[in-house]
């Protein structure tokens, strides 16, 4: 195994169905654009394998929370708390919203956001009033929170659901890595009042680019498919009621995620497959861990992602991540928790160190659904050696 051996990038989109297919009927009738019959068949599929009566399709995750977060009633100067460990997205979209994000740690175990940390919150920091919990440090109200089911896991979305009930915050999930997994038997992004999905090239199926909000309420579904397609009235007459957004999914892009809805169970099998594979050829390797879920979550591992115990291992997660680059394998750390993040790090946060020791201790490895069986041998072989060559170096 050499650096000349071929690339093997983090994780690419497998498009092996009727993509192109269903995208030259979109070309050969000219229905490429903001509506059409892919958009609404997308919505109906997606709809019926999370179990949500409603979908709406929209350009991406982001702006599926964004729009989620508006439609339950966020307004600017609110704030929403989030997972401190998460793709910016998450942030970024309450910020679109106009309201403030508070950043909430995750715990040590499955790496997902804390709901201790929550409970405390509530407790100690924070006072019921008319409008809502307002958090004590900051005045403002906490309108909702959006849980993150990180790496195609589940939060614990019972206590979290609990918790939320008991102080009044609207759950909207962000689901976008978790398309696929269940909690107790039922899918993430249904346990909450609307759930998110993004359909990025990297996720477990894709659009090119895309996203959906579910929900079970169509009060909700109607305002934000309303919202999302640019709050204008039905009809020939260009009357909008409201400023709203266009973030509508074009046809041809829904045309990709219907061929990719077909492939999904078959997608999410692979990943299940790829994690024990990895579990058999590193789960006894001195001072590396495998992420994995509680036995309530059937997780769809995303990305397949390990903790790096430097002392042990011999280097730490950024070493091993320049030795696996040496020989063409692509890894990435875990997203920079977002209360270090420039964009975000003056937003209030609950922190008990975990997302920082993640960010500094956790790599992300090749995780396509294509995987092979030789490729996975290449990135545990990838692995092993580098732990031989700093054990080699310990011992020298
Ligand atoms: C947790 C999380 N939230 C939101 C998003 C945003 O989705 P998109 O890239 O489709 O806007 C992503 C991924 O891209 C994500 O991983």
């Amino acid at each position: 195994m050499t650096a000349s051996s071929p690339f093997l990038p983090l994780c690419e989109p497998n498009i092996q169905g009727n993509e192109w297919a269903y995208v030259k009927e979109c070309l050969d009738t000219a229905w490429v654009s903001s509506v059409g019959r892919f958009v609404d068949k997308f919505e109906q599929v997606a709809a019926d394998y999370v179990g949500a009566k409603y979908a709406v399709a929209v350009v991406n995750g982001t702006a599926a929370i964004h729009a989620a977060l508006v439609t339950v009633g966020v307004e600017p100067g609110d704030e929403v708390l989030c997972s401190d460990l998460t793709f910016v997205a998450t942030a970024n979209a309450i910020r679109h919203a106009g309201a403030h994000p508070v950043l909430v740690d995750a715990e040590e175990q499955h790496w997902q956001l804390d709901i201790s940390l929550l409970e405390k919150f509530a407790e100690e920091r924070c006072q019921p009033s008319e409008q809502g919990l307002r958090n004590r440090n900051t005045g403002r109200i906490i309108r909702a929170i959006v849980p993150v089911h990180v790496l195609g896991g589940a939060v614990d979305m019972s206590r979290l659901n609990k918790w939320a009930s008991k102080w009044n915050v609207v759950v909207v999930e962000d689901a976008a890595e978790a398309l696929g997994a269940d909690y107790r038997g039922r899918r993430v992004g249904t346990m909450g009042t609307m759930g998110c999905f993004s359909f990025n090239g990297n996720k477990v199926i894709t659009c090119g680019g895309g996203g959906i909000i579910v929900t079970d309420d169509l009060k909700l579904a109607e305002r934000a498919k309303h919202l999302t397609t640019t709050a204008k009235v039905p009809g020939e007459e260009y009357v909008h009621t409201e400023i709203g957004f266009n973030y509508r999914l074009p046809n041809v892009l829904a045309a990709i995620g219907c061929a990719q809805m077909e492939l999904l169970d078959q997608f999410v099998d692979a990943k299940r497959q790829t994690a024990a594979r990895y579990r058999e050829a590193l789960g006894s390797l001195e001072g590396i861990k495998l992420w994995d879920a509680p036995a309530e979550v059937n997780a769809t591992y995303w990305l397949h992602t390990i903790r790096v115990d430097a002392q042990r291992f011999g280097c730490s997660a950024r070493q091993l991540m320049a030795h696996l680059a040496n020989l063409n394998i692509q890894c990435r750390p875990l997203w920079q928790p977002m209360h270090l993040s420039p964009a975000h790090q003056a937003c209030d946060s609950i922190l008990n160190g975990v997302s920082t020791r993640l960010f500094d201790e956790c790599l992300s490895i090749p995780s396509s659904v294509s995987l092979t069986s030789s490729q996975i041998d290449r990135v545990t072989a990838g692995i092993v050696s580098c732990a031989a060559e700093a054990g080699g170096r310990k011992a020298a």
